[in-house]
């Protein structure tokens, strides 16, 4: 291919993407690319399919460039470089599709199934759609072992404080790119690269389309029993992520336990020569822009270099909102609930508590959330 007719290529949008991560896979190809490449022209979806092989050398190269002649067909060769998670995240950096879908080359996953994926993702507003075994209608070829079966329920159970789709092991998947450029921190270990962007990508509407997962066609499976321990690696980083900013509490707390100070000090002073209701706004306010300034200088030191008024201003707001949620979780439990009647000042510890849950996870995840991301 000369340099224009990469240039060209390129520039032609296309909607769909279809990676195919595969290793050894050259008996299957023949069979799988038609199939996908047919049913999405059907549904007049214009598609690529990105072929991702870890230098098989059993013809893949000489079959891909086959199917490259009649079907819209890019082989990526890698070589030195050997996994299922890494091999999907290559194909989907290179992809030029606004909807990505991955699936397995050995016809486990059924081709005529592609646009039902892509068609679940638009219809019913999701941002991740799983090819599933596990939902009504969905099942598996019946010769699975009790024990693969235990295995693969056993593993799905353990992904539910992640996930609650039923079927979160798939490898037939489907995302928008834009979904997957949200993506925080990747971390290809062990093959369940749906699972981990599931999570990393932040997808809160999951849905299922029924499959029938089929035996592979022919080869045998490339996972090993190795796997199934770097799952539960994985697991272990999946929970390290979800908890990533509980390190930061501590410092939080010490901000606000200083900001308390500042503020009764700030109104001692204030009051030398305000009235009172002024004096305390007054002191509200440098109490709010001094927390402000010390956990963004130190709790959230990575995000100092994002924008400080926008941060400012976000802060303000999450404290006004906490103050809210102080006020009416405290007012209601003293309401509400026969218990606090009597105890006012435990329902006011009690919104105190949920006030600065809120505030903290505000600061997290909106105020000072990095916008630089890793994808
Ligand atoms: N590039 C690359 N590199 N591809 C790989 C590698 C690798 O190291 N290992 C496997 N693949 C490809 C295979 O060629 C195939 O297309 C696909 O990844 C799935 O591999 P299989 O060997 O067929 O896996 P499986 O059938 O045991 O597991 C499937 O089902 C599981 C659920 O039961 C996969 O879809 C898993 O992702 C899924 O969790
Ligand atoms: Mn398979």
């Amino acid at each position: 291919m000369n340099v224009v007719e990469e240039v060209v290529e390129t520039r032609v949008a296309v909607q769909v993407t279809v990676v195919i991560p595969t290793y050894r896979e050259a008996e299957n190809l023949p069979v799988v690319v038609p199939r996908v490449a047919e049913a999405l022209e059907q549904h007049g979806l214009s598609a690529e399919i990105v072929v991702v092989d870890d230098d098989s050398r059993d013809g893949t190269e000489e079959v891909c460039a086959d199917l490259a002649d009649r079907w819209p067909l890019r082989l990526i060769t890698r070589r030195g470089e050997r996994g299922l998670s890494s091999a999907v995240l290559r194909g989907m950096n290179e992809a030029r599709g606004e909807v990505l879908v991955v699936m397995d080359a050995d016809l486990s996953h059924p081709p005529e199934k592609v646009p039902e994926l892509i068609e679940a993702l638009d219809a019913e507003d999701a941002d991740f759609v799983i090819g599933s075994r596990y939902v009504a209608g969905g099942d598996t070829d019946g010769q699975w072992g009790l024990f693969r079966w235990l295995n693969s329920r056993v593993a799905t159970l353990l992904a539910r404080p992640f996930t609650t789709a039923r079927d979160p092991m798939a490898g037939f998947f489907a995302l928008r790119r834009e979904t997957y450029r949200r993506a925080e921190e990747l971390n290809p270990v062990g093959y369940k690269i749906g699972l981990e962007l599931m999570v990393k990508c932040g997808c809160r509407r999951v849905r299922e389309v029924p499959i029938f997962f089929h035996q592979r066609l022919h080869g045998e499976s490339k996972l090993s029993w190795k796997e199934q321990l770097n799952y539960l690696r994985h697991l272990a980083r999946l929970a390290e992520y979800r908890l990533r900013h509980l390190p930061r509490l501590p410092k939080f707390l010490a901000v606000g336990a200083s900001g308390s100070a500042v503020d009764l000090a700030a109104f001692a002073l204030a009051m030398l020569t305000l009235p009172v209701p002024a004096a305390r706004a007054l002191a509200i306010w440098v109490a709010m822009t001094w927390n402000f300034y010390w956990n963004r200088r130190w709790t959230f030191f990575e995000s100092r270099r994002d924008s400080l008024l926008r941060q400012y201003v976000l802060f303000c707001l999450a404290c006004l909102v906490g103050a809210v949620v102080s006020w009416s979780t405290s007012v209601g439990l003293w309401q509400y609930v026969a218990f606090f009647t009597d105890r006012p000042l435990l329902a006011a510890v009690l919104g105190v508590v949920a006030g600065m849950a809120f505030n903290f996870v505000a600061s997290c995840k909106i105020v000072f959330r990095r916008s630089e991301k890793t994808a």
